[in-house]
């Protein structure tokens, strides 16, 4: 299955059979190619050894991807767009996948990158059994009417996007042709939202890459209780 079919199917999983992932997969994942939503944010990311992050969640993955960043103006939105480009791909080739917002460097073991601050992790691996979904029926989400202005179905890749603890903290308006991203400002975890939100415009991208364009505009409309992520032409 192609990336973009697996916007419709994919699913958290967070059962592993154990087992690494062998060096020629590891690879083929660190030459994946990964399009940025701001290309000038420096980025970092390293395969690592599960034993150098610490997480309390029950379930583990012999591997992790680390994420590190510039820290600047969507920096986190930037972190969400390319890491879930990577996320639709591994489960493409058939690993599964879990971003990992409770994950923590192991300060013994990893050291600062300098000028680089830690994001977020990916755990992945050899899912036990199949965690795919059938079809988008299958998802818990909110529905399009509740997440935008118009029932869309442009904006179908969006709903169906993952989101720390099932947020769903996005909101779409449309002027013409232009579609407008907002994050609500109702969280309790600001900086997992804003790496939603990159996340959500990921799988808007890779549903119609050649079509996509983000930019920030200079005056966007206002919507009240939401701040202004960026808009899509
Ligand atoms: C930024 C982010 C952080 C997340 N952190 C965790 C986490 O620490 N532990 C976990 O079990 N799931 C985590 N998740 C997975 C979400 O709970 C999951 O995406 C959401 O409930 C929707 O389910 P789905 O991915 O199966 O569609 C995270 C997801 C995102 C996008």
């Amino acid at each position: 299955m192609t990336p973009h079919e697996m916007i419709y199917k994919r699913k958290s999983c967070r059962s592993f059979t154990g087992k690494p992932v062998d060096a020629e997969t590891i690879e083929q994942i660190m030459s994946f190619d990964m399009t940025p939503l701001y290309p000038d944010i420096k980025v970092r990311w390293d395969i690592v050894p599960r034993n150098q992050v610490r997480c309390i969640c029950p379930w583990t993955t012999p591997q992790v991807i680390t994420i590190y960043s510039e820290e600047c103006e969507g920096w986190l939105e930037n972190v969400g767009f390319l890491f879930q480009q990577m996320d639709l791909y591994l489960q493409s080739i058939g690993l599964g996948v879990c971003w990992l917002g409770m994950g923590k460097l192991n300060a013994k073991t990893v050291p600062d990158v300098p000028g680089m601050k830690f994001a977020i992790m990916l755990a992945f691996g050899h899912p036990k059994g199949n965690v795919l979904r059938h079809s988008p029926d299958d998802f818990r989400r909110k529905s399009l009417a509740q997440i935008a202005d118009q029932p869309d179905p442009k904006l179908e890749p969006a709903r169906l996007a993952p989101s720390s603890v099932n947020s769903q903290p996005w909101y779409f308006t449309h002027e013409g042709d232009t579609i407008h991203a907002y994050c609500t400002k109702a969280s309790i975890i600001p900086d997992m939202n804003r790496i939603d939100m990159g996340i959500a415009l990921a799988h808007m991208y890779v549903a119609e890459p050649e079509t996509f364009r983000f930019f920030r505009a200079e005056t966007p409309p206002e919507k009240p209780g939401y701040a202004y992520i960026g808009s899509i032409a």
